[in-house]
């Protein structure tokens, strides 16, 4: 995942490929910045169910600031680090877990959609449609589970269905406040964003309506990706 979240510059890129030159089975150590991915689909792809306009303000404006923010951060940090500054490094760690994590989380997010058209929707089969019966005994009980976890997120934050390979990869439903990071024993599969600027310009305060209606658009395909890695 990490080399899809940060990529080299041309300058990191050149210099790379001068490296290999001299030291082709040599480690290269690239210094890379995080950008904004590309999304797979257009804005208004998922509508009726995420607006456009949500969509393009969530994927251009909120999602740049988390890379505006992480880049900021380990540009502070390394700073610190080269000049023996460990307190300020040390001071970075709130900026560097939100905007990370703001990164992680949307890049992911936005890989676990779908048009309804195409590939979101539906109930996941094979493999990971086993477990989730297996897990929460249907995937009706699964969706209510998992929509009850995001009405309870008091402020804001995220629901995932996440792997625990603490339990030999048992499923699991966990919640994250604000952008915190899925980390440790946990795998994401599926995170849903239970932010307001995920839903409120389309939603008002009716978010009940947006856990109902992102499912038509879940890109069942990307979770059992995760699931079997
Ligand atoms: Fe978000």
């Amino acid at each position: 995942m990490s080399t899809s979240l940060f990529r080299a510059t041309p300058v990191a890129r050149s210099a790379l490929r001068a490296a290999s030159a001299v030291k082709p089975a040599a480690a290269t150590f690239v210094r890379g910045k995080a950008t904004l991915p590309d999304l797979q689909y257009d804005y208004g792809a998922l509508e009726p169910y995420i607006s456009a306009k949500i969509m393009e303000l969530h994927h251009s404006k909120h999602h740049q600031t988390y890379v505006n923010g992480l880049n900021s951060a380990l540009t502070t940090i390394a700073e610190a680090e080269s000049k023996g500054d460990f307190t300020k490094a040390a001071s970075v760690a709130p900026a560097l877990n939100f905007h990370g994590g703001g990164h992680l989380n949307h890049t992911l997010f936005w890989e676990n959609l779908a048009p309804a058209s195409r590939e979101g929707g539906g109930n996941p089969d094979g493999a990971l449609g086993k477990a989730i019966t297996t897990e929460f005994g249907s995937f009706e009980s699964f969706v209510k589970q998992m929509n009850a976890a995001l009405a309870g997120i008091q402020g804001s934050g995220w629901a995932w269905l996440a792997k625990d390979k603490a339990a030999n990869g048992k499923l699991a439903l966990i919640t994250r406040a604000n952008q915190d990071p899925v980390t440790g024993n946990f795998v994401p599969l599926l995170g849903i964003d239970a932010w307001e600027h995920a839903y409120y310009l389309q939603y008002e305060n009716r978010k009940a309506e947006y856990f109902e209606a992102i499912w038509n658009v879940i890109n069942w395909k990307t979770v059992a990706k995760r699931f079997e890695a």
